[in-house]
């Protein structure tokens, strides 16, 4: 069943300068992009630094408006309902109710000044989960012992506790109004790898508890295949490859995915051989973003038409989207043969 659906989504920051902070050009963090999200699965977004995934999780959770396209959400009765446009009230109450979001940095992610207990029935109070306030506490405690914390701690502030505690109690916060959906946007990047790979086995028990779904944002590409039933590959605000993990780690068709794959150390032997692309530099400014594919200065395959024109996504096997103009050119040849 499908929970979420994002279609050309845009987003672009305004850059204000002068006197009167006249708009003298636009970040183009999203430029394209495209998502499908089902209930129970895991998508993991991954790319360099600046590439949009954060802008484009907290575009789906509306902290930001998007600038064009659209995000539909399937309520559990099968409406579905545009979220960029106007909602009744009570779709957007269930919406946000619906849809979670844990954020990278626990130190900052929480009120200092508020109890645990306070933070978490934050969202509880807002959404009016109990009329008793005892038993809301009540569950504040269950929710602490399921993400292995101690009911006691409710009483406590955040500074008493550790990185890899606070993001037990920010996914406690998070999944305390039964979310459908829970973005987790570099959950574990602030925290000790041992603490890491704890809290990936927290989401993963929660998710098999209640069959959320989870969209998994990280640069660790480790991480997101560990997570991930499938991963989304993201280049300057676009979508250059999606797929089924256990295919793109196997097939990775565009060169960039390549590249990043043999810029993991211990992965480097296996798919340095593939395209024998090293990515050197940074990615272009989003500010002026190339012209056609926006890898095409980074990239070694490049064609003519590569520096003119964006490539439309092709299956290059089902559910393996590619947009690159080499691999659509191979794809074509070999269904004529
Ligand atoms: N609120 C904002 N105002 C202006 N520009 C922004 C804003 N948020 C993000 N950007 C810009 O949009 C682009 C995409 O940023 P975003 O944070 O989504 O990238 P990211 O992929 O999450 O990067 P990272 O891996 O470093 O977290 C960047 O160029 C960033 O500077
Ligand atoms: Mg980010």
């Amino acid at each position: 069943m499908k929970i979420l659906a994002v279609r050309n989504l845009k987003k672009y920051f305004p850059i204000r300068s002068g006197v009167f902070l006249q708009v003298t050009g636009w970040v183009r963090a999203l430029q394209a992009v495209d998502l499908d999200i089902e209930q129970g699965v895991t998508v993991g977004i991954v790319g360099e630094s600046g590439c949009g995934k954060s802008t484009l999780g907290r575009t789906i959770v509306k902290i930001y408006e998007p600038t064009a396209g659209s995000i539909t959400y399937h309520d559990p009765d099968g409406h579905v309902h545009d979220i960029t446009r106007g909602l009744p009230r009570k779709v957007r109450a269930t919406f946000r109710r619906d849809v979670q979001m844990v954020f990278q940095n626990p130190y900052d992610s929480l009120d200092p000044r508020m109890t645990i207990r306070d933070i978490i029935r934050e969202p509880i109070d807002t959404h009016r989960l109990f009329a008793d306030s005892k038993v809301a506490d009540e569950y504040v405690g269950g929710l602490l012992t399921k993400v292995g914390l101690y009911p006691e701690y409710a009483r406590r502030y955040p500074h008493e506790f550790s990185g890899g505690q606070r993001q037990r109690i920010a996914i406690a916060r998070a999944i305390s109004v039964k979310p459908r959906l829970l973005i987790c946007d570099e959950p574990t990047s602030a925290l000790d790898v041992s603490v890491q790979s704890q809290i990936i086995n927290l989401l993963k028990d929660l998710q098999r508890e209640t069959n959320m779904s989870l969209i998994f944002i990280s640069h660790n590409l480790d991480v997101v295949y560990h997570m991930s039933d499938r991963i989304i590959v993201m280049y300057l605000g676009h979508v250059l490859e999606s797929a089924p993990s256990h295919a793109l780690f196997d097939r990775p068709a565009h060169p960039y995915t390549q590249a990043l794959m043999a810029a993991v150390p211990s992965w480097n032997p296996r798919y340095r051989k593939l395209g024998e692309v090293k990515l050197e530099g940074e990615p272009p400014s989003p500010i002026n973003p190339p012209p056609g594919c926006p890898f095409h200065p980074r990239c070694p395959h490049r064609l003519d038409v590569c520096d003119r024109v964006m490539p439309e996504a092709v299956e290059v096997a089902p559910a393996h989207l590619c947009a690159c103009h080499l691999v659509a050119d191979d794809t074509a040849r070999k269904a004529k043969a």
